[in-house]
């Protein structure tokens, strides 16, 4: 059915019902069709030859927007939180308080910084930033077919749309739900707007944004890609859903993490830094294939 199913990387805990999803989702036809997509070592890559690419945050992280103590800081709150992050020994219930303290602490080193609004676009240019092989098609097959995209992200929406922007794919079909940055009269960033969105609070998110998926109410067909298992609530505020298949990128930690992963998610991507699996799955889906 779709070539791209049969990659080394590919792993389903049930493909009989993966294939049986996809029959329904191609039946009804893209016009019922959305996706939701988390960022950050989603839609970015996880690493390019052998080296770590940078989140939304270490964009800045990295730049020259921010001192060299401030950069200590980070990369400490780093070093002690994302451990924490992927460890697959600890609930979520135990992970969620100390992720909205990374986030906290990060975002009030970001704002001692004065970072301008004008030296983002600079910095994300400069940065080493990689979208997955294979995302202009992903990104222009979705306009080309008027497939709402939403990108749900726990990193900064004014870098995301950023790189997107940069990458010449931020159409007007895409949709953001993130952090974005509150900048004074003179340009200067002075807090963060809004509901603080972590990895572990995307239902609260998307419950909040009830008016966007009201919007999409008749597309009851839901693609969703993401990397974390808190990804997984990024559809929460979807009205009348008929189908939801979702496309789970394993980075790190893979054979401690494969089982939490293959029993959330409907395809595993085992470090595979390319956009084949969705790709395959929406010319499939939208009848192209
Ligand atoms: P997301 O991919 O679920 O949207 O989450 C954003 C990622 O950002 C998450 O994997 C952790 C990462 N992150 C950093 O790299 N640096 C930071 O300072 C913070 C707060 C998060
Ligand atoms: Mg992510």
């Amino acid at each position: 059915m779709i070539p791209e199913l049969s990659k080394s990387s590919v792993f389903m805990r049930d493909p009989g019902r993966v294939e049986q999803m996809l029959a329904s989702m191609r039946n009804a036809g893209s016009s019922t069709l959305q996706v939701i997509s988390d960022f950050d070592m989603t839609l970015t890559r996880f690493a390019y030859n052998g080296k770590r690419c940078p989140t939304c945050h270490n964009i800045l992280d990295n730049s020259e927007l921010i001192s060299e103590d401030c950069k200590a800081k980070l990369q400490d709150l780093l070093d002690t939180y994302y451990p924490i992050e992927i460890d697959s020994t600890r609930s979520v219930e135990e992970k969620l308080p100390l992720m909205v303290e990374w986030w906290t602490k990060a975002h009030e080193l970001l704002v001692q910084q004065k970072i301008r609004k004008d030296n983002l676009a600079p910095a994300v240019r400069e940065s080493e930033a990689m979208l997955r092989e294979g995302y202009q098609q992903f990104f222009d097959n979705l306009h080309q077919m008027c497939v709402p995209l939403l990108i749900f992200s726990a990193g900064i929406g004014d870098v995301l749309e950023e790189v997107i922007r940069q990458a010449g794919v931020f159409h007007p079909n895409v949709k953001v739900f993130s952090n974005y940055m509150d900048f004074d009269e003179s340009g200067v960033l002075q807090a963060f707007k809004g509901q603080l969105i972590h990895i572990y609070n995307k239902r609260e998110g998307a419950l909040l944004n009830t008016e966007h998926f009201h919007e999409l109410r008749s597309r009851s067909n839901v693609l969703l890609l993401g990397d974390s298992l808190g990804d997984l609530h990024m559809a929460d505020g979807v009205t009348d859903m008929q189908n939801i298949l979702k496309i789970g990128y394993l980075n790190d930690k893979v054979e401690e993490r494969k089982p939490s992963y293959l029993n959330a998610y409907d395809i595993v991507l085992e470090k595979d830094e390319t956009m084949d699996v969705p790709n395959g799955i929406l010319l499939y889906i939208t009848g192209q294939k």
